[in-house]
């Protein structure tokens, strides 16, 4: 608060309890460690490394970079001249140094209520050295990109830091992407292995995973990119069931039960009418993920890395719609989502945590994954979906495992909403001491929710902004906010987000595109790196994220560009030009609109609107799926042939004030428009 200022009656405390115990006790505590994280970044992480192990030490600087592209090269690098691995600190460290071998890393609950697993330190441990001797064994080595296409389970953690371990780089593409964005990014990547399972289920839905795996590589192989190698975890699928689905072609070896499901389990799934899927198998390519896990020893060296060695890649959207590589290095990530992770949630040994996101996602990596496991927590997990069998799965989940850091998105909470307050109070959630949210900007509906119906009033909600390419705005973390002259605004003000110097954690460049990442992030704002949201910063100095101010649209905390799902719609033959706009949904946060213009001679008709509906799903992915498509036979163009967005923001949201509208071609097309409008529950 600012000093002289009334108390703001809005305003409110953690309790005495949580403040006795937290991390960081005060705001004057915060504050002080905030100078210090800015003014001397080396002392402050400095502190934080002393915890974690060095091959060696670094030499020079802690944060050495360059954030002005009119001085040159853009560039991080944080600890130079040390050697570590992220795996030993995740895992040996915690099993050998920390004693904590024997302490549950993660309670598995699977997409069935009773489908469950845990796995300990010790065990994961195990696990990931295995694998990284089967990584090996397929010819795996330090700095080669590995692309993983897994569902939400153990497995998915152990093939990510068993990549780590050897020092190769994990590309983790969401289950959820199509085989065209898998094969889009595996080609960019350059990967040389994929590692996928055979099926899971959301809900009643199973996606057979192989199918569209097999499907990516082939893609890729019609673009001449042979991936020689795809290890299959058997997720659903038992001994003898995998009859091929391709004549002449043999089932995966396999001489043992798949460890993911029991026996009768998978009896009942096919009671249930659930089959697992037929996998098809390639002998020349599929090597059967338990039969290598089986013979490979249980020893493995960690490959001891650089500081900024690349950790992994992750693939974001572009508003040019080709997805961006995003790059992470080793050293300073893991200092980051180690230390967020411990502050913002105010980790403690005895808590359960769960991050309900996607590994798929940045949140997935760094706080299911990195984050957890630097700290030596326990997590939860979840394979699931929020509203299977019924929407009080999350709470059970919660009195289940006595969950005690819970942290989603504010979609997850507005579909939640709609069903009432009878389905969380059906459970107790008395273990819940914090919740956090991310993804998206939370409207005040669903935090009050959240608070006073999930918390019950009792639980702080810690906000995190994230990007991909950021983290959230933190120790060390210096935002600012510029008009378009590029002037900081001071006090109360709105415009865009910016960061002033770099963190540990930031992005370190786009994958084979270095000058892309200057031009996306450090050449609108020179000196600045440019998030591309809008900010507003209030009185009392608290930043809100407004939203996107790019081309960018924010679908249940997911990011796609207009660009990606206008070329998707533009592939189809009938399709001459297409025009894609968000527009506000109560769950979602926005969902797409789509324009189209049709070839001519080419009428509208609803098949033609299922095919396009279809057509962006299978280029991108379910995400993508377009809410409302719209005939549209002219666009409102400026007389330069520029698509005039603003104007169909309005039209898709039933606003008729549509500001200045001079330097429209023909303003007819306005009327138009106006009269199809598909969305009529605004
Ligand atoms: C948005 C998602 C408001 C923002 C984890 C950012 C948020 C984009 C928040 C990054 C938040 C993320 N409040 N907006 N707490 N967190 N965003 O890379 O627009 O898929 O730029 O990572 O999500 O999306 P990405």
């Amino acid at each position: 608060m600012i000093p002289g200022e009334a108390p703001r009656e809005d305003v409110l405390h953690a309790s005495e309890d949580l403040k006795k115990e937290a991390h960081i006790s005060s705001f004057e505590n915060f504050k002080e460690l905030y100078v210090k994280s800015v003014e001397s970044p080396d002392e402050f992480w400095g502190d934080v490394a002393k915890d974690f192990f060095w091959k060696t030490k670094h030499t020079g600087l802690f944060l050495d970079y360059n954030f002005d592209v009119t001085k040159g090269k853009i560039f991080v690098k944080c600890m130079e001249g040390a050697t570590t691995n992220i795996c030993y600190n995740l895992l040996d460290r915690n099993v050998y140094e920390r004693q904590l071998g024997d302490r549950v890393a993660f309670y598995w609950e699977g997409n069935e209520p009773g489908d469950e697993k845990t796995v300990t330190y010790r065990e994961l441990l195990e696990q990931v050295c295995k694998f990284s001797n089967v990584l090996k064994s397929q010819g795996v080595k330090k700095g080669d990109r590995v692309s993983i296409y897994m569902p939400m389970v153990i497995e998915l953690v152990v093939a990510m830091l068993a990549c780590a371990r050897i020092g190769a780089v994990h590309s983790i593409v969401f289950a959820g992407f199509s085989a065209e964005s898998l094969c889009e990014r595996i080609i960019d990547s350059q990967c040389s292995l994929l590692i996928t399972a055979d099926g899971f289920y959301r809900g009643d839905k199973l996606i057979s995973l192989k199918v569209i795996a097999d499907e990516a590589l082939q893609k890729c192989q019609d673009k001449s990119v042979v991936v020689g190698r795809c290890i299959m975890l058997k997720h659903l699928s038992k001994e003898e069931e995998e009859a091929s689905s391709r004549p002449g072609s043999l089932s995966p070896p396999a001489k043992r039960s798949c460890p993911g499901l029991q026996q009768e389990k998978q009896a009942e799934r096919v009671r249930k009418g659930r089959p697992v899927p037929k996998v098809p198998w390639d002998p020349e390519v599929d090597v059967c993920w338990h039969t290598l896990m089986e013979n490979a020893s249980a020893e493995c060296e960690p490959v001891w890395c650089e500081s900024e060695d690349p950790l992994f890649i992750l693939y974001t959207s572009g508003s040019t719609g080709k997805p961006k590589g995003v790059l992470h290095t080793i050293s300073g990530y893991m200092l980051y989502t180690a230390t967020t992770f411990k502050l913002v949630f105010d980790y403690h040994p005895d808590d359960v945590y769960w991050c309900t996101a996607d590994i798929g996602w940045i949140t997935g990596h760094s706080y299911i994954t990195y984050g957890p496991l630097a700290n030596g927590a326990t997590s939860v997990l979840f394979e699931g979906l929020p509203t299977y069998p019924d929407v009080s799965r999350m709470w059970q989940i919660v009195d289940k495992y006595k969950v005690s850091k819970f942290y989603t998105a504010p979609t997850a909470i507005r579909l939640l909403m709609k069903y009432g307050t009878e389905p969380v109070h059906k459970c107790k959630r008395s273990s819940l001491k914090v919740l956090g949210t991310v993804g998206e900007p939370i409207n005040p509906e669903a935090w009050q929710w959240y608070y006073s119906v999930v918390g019950e009033k009792r639980c702080p909600i810690v906000d995190t902004f994230w990007q991909t390419e950021t983290t959230l705005p933190f120790f060390g973390v210096v935002p600012a906010i510029l008009n378009e002259s590029s002037e900081e605004l001071e006090g109360p003000s709105e415009g865009y987000l910016v960061f002033k110097q770099p963190w540990p954690g930031v992005m370190r460049t786009i994958y084979g595109n270095h000058e892309r990442f200057e031009t996306t992030y450090f050449k609108k704002f020179p000196g600045y790196y440019v998030t591309g949201d809008g900010c507003r910063r209030d009185k009392d100095g608290y930043y809100w994220i407004t939203g996107r101010i790019d081309d960018m649209l924010n679908v249940s905390g997911h990011l796609l560009s207009t660009a990606e799902v206008e070329s998707a719609l533009v592939e189809h033959e009938a399709v001459a030009e297409a025009a894609v706009v968000g527009t506000p949904h109560p769950v979602k946060g926005e969902s797409l609109y789509c324009f189209v213009t049709l070839t001519d001679g080419i009428n509208y008709t609803a098949a033609l609107e299922a095919q396009l509906r279809r057509q962006v799903r299978e280029k991108i992915g379910a995400i993508a799926t377009p809410d409302y498509i719209q005939n549209a036979p002219g666009l409102p163009k400026t007389r330069s042939g520029k698509i005039m967005r603003r104007v169909l923001r309005k039209i898709a949201s039933n606003e008729r004030d549509l500001g200045d509208v001079s330097t429209l071609a023909d303003s007819a097309v306005i009327e138009q428009l106006f009269e199809n409008r598909r969305c009529t529950a605004m």
